[in-house]
């Protein structure tokens, strides 16, 4: 119970507790009593693999104690057979009553089978992470996919989650940009334009690696910003108000929607208190005329550097303002977990970040840090991904690469020019998403655009597809077809299969959040439209005159739809009405 509203509880938990019953009545550990799903669908739904454990601590046979445990089963209406295979299985196969039962309520569920967190929980997560003045590109791509996804997943389990998007407007690049336009311009700076920024900043950063003076002047430029001069602080404040119009163009395409457009900036201010608790806990070390803290620990395998809180130039680095932002996170929101969503290059800087935060104690112990570090996007070659010249790949240029490209195979006649657009928008942006989600986020992720466009296989276009199927069908239905949505009976294998992997919805959520893995929601999402396609083939549903055979099969099709559309929505993929 979470404030008076029941959430269901999970298929493989109520047999879990069927079988924990019949371990304790048979004078075992309850423990052992644990059930997951079918390693053999062949022959069995769910199984128990408690036998095999117990028979080593009990010293009897594991088919002895199987035995004596399905004996003790408690009278239930959720199994339909149970039996012990070699060498100590439990095999379970459900009810098909039951089974419907479950499904129907899945559906008439608020949160489609997903079980809610008990206790209140708060995830800030940082991600997307574009900096001003510089064009977003596929890194970005993925920290903004990844993280939406993960932040809608905590949100199905009942979690209360802050996106924070963690503008990078604080560091040297903002000193480059400023430097370079007071050596063009002088006091004359015209009206910046976002063509401007993009063409500036790639300039600048070149020029300081070969040019000291030039490099010198940025930093100087920088410290001022930082110390709050009137004139620099000006010209900033329109870099950043025109990046981030741009940039937020960008994320809308992706649906990637943020609580807080928070900068490196805005944890400035608690930069003095995280220099006082430094200072109190004795960690705070002058090195060269910097204030440092040392983090190393003996068992490193490898060097970690000290951290640079205040340079000797007085200015902070990026070090600097992600641990005064922990400081303002735990001020204002005070999270239960804190997960940041960049990729693996930045490995360091986390352990580093995370180190001080635990030394001077700025959040409970309890709190966690978690940095989940992805890999990069990839060519089919293998190679971090380059546009056709073997430049850096903007964002902006991939997404109109996939719309495109979507379009182009786009085999709808009956429909407008807009909506065209629209419909292939969204199809090439499913296309990235599920391409990428689909894999572990710490594997580097390939971007192949033909396999990712396929409408077969596992894509995010077969699912957008099998979703349009479903809508097909029941406009050729009249609505008396349909008195209410209502599976009343399994009249198949393949549809007993469907609905199976419906019911592993809750599932598949509670694992996708207790392992980060918004992949575990693409490959459910996946079974799930396999067996629909099949069960689909098997069935004709249309043309079926069996009255209530129908509406079964109808409102199957009406629930296949609602929870693949709650799946879709956690990975932030649209939908698409025909296609
Ligand atoms: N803006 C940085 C970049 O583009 C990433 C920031 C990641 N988040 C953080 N809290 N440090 O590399």
């Amino acid at each position: 119970m979470l404030g008076g509203i029941t959430s269901m509880v999970l298929l493989i938990d109520l047999l879990s507790n069927l079988l924990k019953t019949a371990f304790e009545c048979a004078n075992y550990q309850k423990e052992y009593g644990v059930v997951v799903q079918s390693s053999r669908p062949d022959l069995c739904q769910f199984q128990c693999n408690g036998a095999l454990s117990a028979a080593k601590i009990y010293k009897t046979a594991p088919m002895n104690i199987a035995q004596s445990v399905i004996n003790h089963i408690p009278k239930n209406q959720i199994i339909k057979e149970v039996v012990v295979a070699l060498p100590g299985y439990i095999n379970i196969i459900v009810n098909d009553e039951f089974l419907t039962q479950y499904v129907n309520s899945i559906y008439c569920d608020k949160h489609n089978g997903i079980p809610q967190a008990e206790h209140d929980e708060t995830i800030v997560i940082d991600y997307g992470n574009p900096n001003v003045a510089k064009p977003l590109h596929v890194g970005h791509l993925r920290s903004a996919i990844i993280g939406e996804s993960l932040k809608r997943i905590a949100q199905a389990t009942g979690r209360t989650v802050i996106s924070d998007v963690h503008l990078g407007d604080w560091g040297l690049p903002m000193g480059l940009v400023l430097a370079e336009l007071e050596e063009r311009y002088g006091d004359d700076i015209p009206e910046l334009t976002t063509d401007m920024l993009n063409e500036i900043y790639p300039y600048a950063s070149k020029k300081s690696k070969t040019d000291e003076v030039f490099l010198n002047s940025a930093r100087k430029k920088t410290s001022e910003l930082q110390r709050g001069d009137e004139k620099s602080s000006e010209i900033w404040s329109q870099m950043v108000k025109l990046s981030v119009q741009d940039i937020k163009k960008t994320f809308d395409r992706l649906n990637a929607k943020f609580d807080y457009w928070y900068g490196e900036s805005d944890s400035s201010r608690f930069v003095p208190c995280l220099v006082d608790a430094l200072r109190l806990n004795n960690l705070l070390v002058d090195s060269d005329g910097a204030k440092v803290v040392f983090v190393n620990e003996k068992e490193d395998k490898v060097d970690i550097p000290p951290v640079i809180i205040i340079k000797s130039n007085g200015t902070e680095g990026y070090d600097t303002t992600d641990v005064a932002t922990i400081i303002q996170r735990e001020q204002d929101f005070h999270p239960d977990k804190i997960w940041y969503i960049v990729d693996y290059r930045q490995s360091l800087h986390f352990t580093q970040v995370f180190r001080v935060a635990r030394k001077a104690n700025l959040l409970p112990d309890s709190t966690e840090l978690t940095h989940l570090c992805f890999g990069t996007v990839n060519g089919k070659d293998g190679k971090p991904f380059k546009t056709r010249d073997g430049g850096v790949m903007q964002l902006s240029e991939l997404l109109d690469s996939v719309a495109e490209c979507a379009y182009n195979n786009l085999r709808i006649d009956s429909i407008d020019e807009s909506s065209r657009k629209q419909i292939a928008e969204k199809i090439g942006i499913a296309a990235i998403k599920f391409g990428d989600l689909i894999n572990h986020y710490s594997k580097d992720c390939i971007f192949d655009m033909e396999k990712s466009m396929a409408s077969d296989g596992k894509t995010g276009v077969y699912l957008l597809y099998v979703i349009a199927r479903i809508n097909s069908i029941l406009e050729k239905v009249k609505k008396s077809d349909l008195q209410r949505v209502f599976i009343s009976n399994i009249y198949s294998q393949s549809e007993r299969e469907l609905l199976l992997t419906l019911s592993k919805t809750g599932q598949a959520f509670i694992n996708a959040f207790n392992e980060k893995a918004p992949s575990i929601v693409c490959e459910n999402a996946y079974q799930i439209a396999v067996a629909f396609s099949k069960f689909y083939q098997e069935s004709h549903i249309i043309s079926e005159v069996d009255k209530v055979k129908k509406c079964s099969w109808l409102s199957l099709c009406i629930i296949t739809k609602d929870i693949l559309k709650k799946h879709l929505l956690a990975l932030a993929i649209d939908p698409v009405e025909k296609m």
